[in-house]
């Protein structure tokens, strides 16, 4: 069966290890006369150039395609743009608004016998390529045992906050996620959380806190990311409001002056962080976007390793 990736809980623990390693691994030609869709419905930077990038590196041939060139759902339809697509390529990556569509596009290639993976870009639900760069961003700065770590992460539970809780523990760490009750995640959500960190069978655990000064003390490292995701921009004024008090200020991080600091980006620099504490001497964010490149270096090696690739 194909492997698909869409969400960190597409990988074992092991074969999450095994993604990091070959992400530090120097690139060999795995798709060498290969294509590689990347489908971007939402606007990017990092993710678009370090894929691209990666393939490049990889021997392969990328296709970056806009939101407007294909029309999922709107010229035709999701099912039909994935197998249209796998006609010619042999990954489907794609940033999507609703993440439902990237299970309907792997859906439609398994259906249809394509053994072509889909990868997720970035959804409305997770960002597992970017949480593959956060670990490896703070193997770097915590050393290469994550178990035990604490991470904190300040702000909306988003889907970054997601795919970096489930990665995080399943390496062992303790997230805490410090965030308003609106803007926090459910209790079936930690309770799905909880659950897979026990799977993992690691030291993983997840917290949910509301006091970010508690949350941040004693933490290992200090995450952050936009109070406004892309797609919630009519909510934005209500979001700035209601997390004003979960900004990574300078005085938040003076509670853990030794935490790494890490960001996704972009970021809006004095809302959900400020410059001094983004540019500051705990900051781990520009390592962090160079690991993005990494990441996916990482994610194409695995998919050829398991025979993903045709
Ligand atoms: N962090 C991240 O995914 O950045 P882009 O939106 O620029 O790709
Ligand atoms: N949570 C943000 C991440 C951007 C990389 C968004 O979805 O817009």
């Amino acid at each position: 069966m194909t492997r698909h990736l869409l969400e960190i809980t597409d990988l074992t623990p092991d074969e999450l290890a095994r993604i990091l390693v070959l992400a530090r691994a120097t690139p060999t030609p795995v798709l060498a006369g290969r294509g590689v869709a990347l489908v971007f419905e939402k606007p990017s930077a990092r993710t678009r150039h370090s894929s691209e990038m990666a393939v490049v590196a990889l021997g392969g041939h990328p296709a970056v395609v806009g939101a407007g060139e294909v029309g999922i759902d709107t010229r035709e339809s999701a099912e039909d743009v994935a197998r249209t697509l796998a006609s010619f390529h042999d990954v489907v990556c794609a940033r999507v608004f609703d993440h439902s569509v990237l299970n309907r596009m792997a859906a439609a290639l398994d259906v249809a016998g394509f053994k072509v993976p889909v990868v997720n870009l970035l959804s409305d639900q997770g960002h597992p390529c970017q949480a593959v760069a956060d670990l490896l961003t703070l193997e770097d700065v915590l050393g290469p045992d994550l178990s035990g770590k604490v991470i904190t992460y300040v702000g909306d539970a988003n889907n970054v906050t997601r795919s970096l809780a489930l990665a995080a523990t399943a390496r062992g760490m303790v997230v805490r996620i410090a965030a308003p009750e609106r803007y926090s995640f459910g209790a079936d959500e930690v309770e799905a959380l909880d659950a897979w960190a026990a799977g993992a069978g690691a030291s993983g655990a997840v917290e949910v806190h509301h006091d970010p000064v508690a949350a941040v003390t004693g933490a290992d490292a200090i995450y952050t990311d936009v109070w406004v995701s892309m797609g919630q921009e009519a909510e934005a004024a209500e979001r700035r409001e209601h997390l004003a008090r979960y900004s990574v200020t300078e005085t938040l991080v003076g509670h853990a002056p030794d935490a790494a600091v890490l960001h996704c980006l972009p970021a809006h620099r004095g809302e959900e962080i400020t410059d001094g504490v983004l540019e500051g001497p705990t900051s781990a964010i520009w390592r962090q976007v160079r690991h993005r490149y990494h990441a996916m270096v990482g994610i194409f090696s695995w998919l050829d390793e398991q025979g993903a690739l045709r």
